[in-house]
């Protein structure tokens, strides 16, 4: 595990995005694990900016998203599709076709295994984003999801439905279920960039650093892969 400590959530956002800009340049056609939520939204603001003003083409690159809610049609203003559309795939010359990012609607559990089939049959993902939630989820893997859990249907946490109601109207929007990669699945990936930032993680930090091969902390897997790096900014840590 390689620790990056960073001031602050831009310097995070740009040296991430450096090493995406870096290996996209070097591998046009890389597959790369995309995440949503908070933290990465500098990150991608930052490869709009390697596209728009370095001319990074993102036109053989392929995608492959964490998670989904159920429930959610692509279009809904708070599916993890339209948050990827809007804060990313609009704005660089990404194809559409080579967006992979769970259903949220239609069976979701013939979706979860058609989504797994679909990695496994793909090259393998390059580079995978991700963030890290208070309670150490990792996609949508809730504490106590086994280490070797492929793509599968989840039933949210009430602290992650409270942590993400922020977007909805009410608590009561927020979908109880979600379609996620499993922790097997995420360290598939050849390289993992953990982005932690905000004082909010501080103690989520402080577990992820004491905690090892603990299915009630599942970023506690991510240890054991041989290429992870972990952006921290300074407010994240103690
Ligand atoms: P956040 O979410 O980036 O909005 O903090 C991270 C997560 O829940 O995985």
């Amino acid at each position: 595990m390689n620790i990056q400590e960073v001031h602050s959530y831009e310097e995070m956002s740009r040296e991430a995005a450096y090493i995406l800009e870096q290996h996209i340049s070097q591998h046009p056609d890389a597959t790369i694990g995309f995440a949503t939520g908070s933290t990465p939204i500098g990150l991608y603001q930052e490869l709009i900016r390697a596209h728009q003003e370095r001319g990074l083409s993102f036109q053989s690159v392929k995608g492959f998203n964490l998670d989904e809610y159920v429930g959610l049609s692509p279009d809904h203003p708070q599916s993890y599709r339209h948050f990827m559309q809007t804060q990313l795939f609009d704005h660089i010359d990404i194809q559409p076709g080579k967006t992979k990012v769970p259903a949220g609607t239609g069976n979701a559990e013939e979706e979860a295994s058609s989504y797994e089939d679909a990695l496994q049959a793909s090259d393998g993902v390059d580079i995978q984003i991700l963030g890290i939630g208070e309670n150490g989820h990792i996609g949508f893997n809730e504490p106590g999801t086994p280490f070797d859990s492929l793509t599968h249907v989840v039933e949210l946490t009430e602290s992650t439905r409270a942590a993400n109601a922020r977007f909805f109207d009410t608590l009561e929007e927020v979908p109880t279920h979600a379609v996620t990669m499993g922790i097997e699945t995420i360290l598939r990936a050849k390289q993992l960039i953990l982005l932690i930032s905000g004082s909010h993680k501080k103690v989520t930090y402080e577990q992820f650093l004491r905690t090892q091969d603990d299915p009630g902390f599942p970023a506690s897997a991510l240890k054991n892969h041989p290429n992870l790096l972990v952006f921290v900014t300074e407010d994240a840590r103690s």
